[in-house]
């Protein structure tokens, strides 16, 4: 059967890094409330000139460099993002224009957080399907651009990023040895809606609109509705805690991250965080934390890496793929 195998990835950040400290002289709160509620230490944002589609050119191109490919070897792109530069065109077929690539096809994944697992589902699908043989997953967001910088309950948590991941089409048995993604589970439950939101948009109030969100709200429900995606895709793989080498999940709170593990029986050490760095990043947090975790060696071909993540919908999510 055809299998879509990782063959790069990579990632880019804005140049400015904001601290917790930077964040006291913006809103009341303290660098010990944001790292003790969230594990946030820093964010990156984006400075003038830097936008989704800039940014995730740049993941793009280093993806690229990563897998020895160039666009003229994608057929497909899907950018992950819920922060486009224009409300359309896609900031998909921008990025396309942006590397210079004229054919093949290119769109955008709007599922908030969940963004990138359901754009890594997408790909794996159109691939399966023959309709494409290597695509460029992007997950690409300015979310600082969204943020009401006066409400401290939420613009101490985001900040702006872009990772990129190549699947391309190779054969596998059918079996969970098999490289490439695996299985995947996805979920949504538009009842959720209003407890994270923009509170704007072009047929509604005619403006961007800024993020609200009941945080508190959005906690209650995460680790239940993350542990059911992650054991969805263990069961139908065969597959236990005990198999996974890693969890890269949604990086929005290492309390939600921890807590997910813990449930799973999923070791400490076998996952990766980086909220602590890059803050909530949206659809941008997943590729983000594969480019950490590949790129310093901890994720190995034929490790066993389970993605989740869970965000405004709600959406919720898991992919799980052998490297
Ligand atoms: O990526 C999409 C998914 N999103 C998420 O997963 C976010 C989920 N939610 C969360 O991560 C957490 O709910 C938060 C980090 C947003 C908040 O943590 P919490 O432990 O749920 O705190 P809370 O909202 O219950 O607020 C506790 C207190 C409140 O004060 P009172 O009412 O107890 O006096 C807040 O006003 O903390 C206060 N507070 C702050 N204090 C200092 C809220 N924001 C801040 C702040 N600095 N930035």
């Amino acid at each position: 059967m055809i299998r879509s195998v990782v063959r790069g990835f990579g990632a880019a950040l804005p140049e400015r890094v904001v601290t917790n400290r930077d964040m006291e002289k913006i809103v009341e709160t303290s660098d010990e409330w944001i790292v003790q509620r969230t594990g946030i230490r820093q964010r990156y944002i984006a400075g003038e000139g830097e936008t989704t589609a800039s940014l995730g050119e740049q993941a793009a191109r280093a993806a690229l460099d990563n897998a020895g490919l160039t666009a003229a070897d994608i057929d497909l792109i899907i950018c992950a993002t819920s922060t486009p530069d224009n409300t359309f065109p896609a900031t998909a077929v921008n990025i396309q224009n942006r590397l210079g690539m004229h054919h093949g096809f290119a769109f955008d994944m709007q599922a908030v957080c969940s963004g990138f697992v359901y754009a890594v589902t997408t790909a794996d699908s159109y691939i399966r399907g023959g309709l494409a043989k290597r695509v460029l997953i992007i997950g690409a967001e300015t979310f600082s651009r969204i943020l009401d910088w006066t409400d401290r309950t939420t613009c101490v948590l985001f900040g702006d990023g872009a990772g990129a991941l190549i699947l391309e089409a190779a054969e596998g048995e059918g079996t969970s040895q098999d490289r490439g993604v695996l299985t995947a589970s996805l979920r949504s439950d538009g009842a959720h809606k209003d407890k994270l939101y923009v509170d704007g948009g072009p047929s509604s109030t005619g403006t961007v609109g800024q993020l609200r969100m009941e945080g508190r709200e959005v906690f209650k429900y995460a680790v239940g509705m993350i542990t059911d995606v992650i054991q969805a895709a263990f069961d139908t793989t065969g597959t236990t805690a005990d198999d996974l080498d890693w969890l890269v999940p949604h990086q929005a709170n290492r309390r939600i991250i921890e807590g997910s593990a813990k449930k799973l029986g999923i070791a400490p050490e076998k996952v990766v965080i980086t909220v602590d760095l890059h803050g909530n990043t949206s659809a941008a947090s997943i590729p983000l934390a594969i480019a950490a975790a590949a790129g310093d060696g901890r994720i190995k071909k034929g490790d066993l890496v389970m993605l989740e993540a869970m965000g405004g919908g709600f959406t919720w999510g898991a992919v799980l793929l052998r490297w």
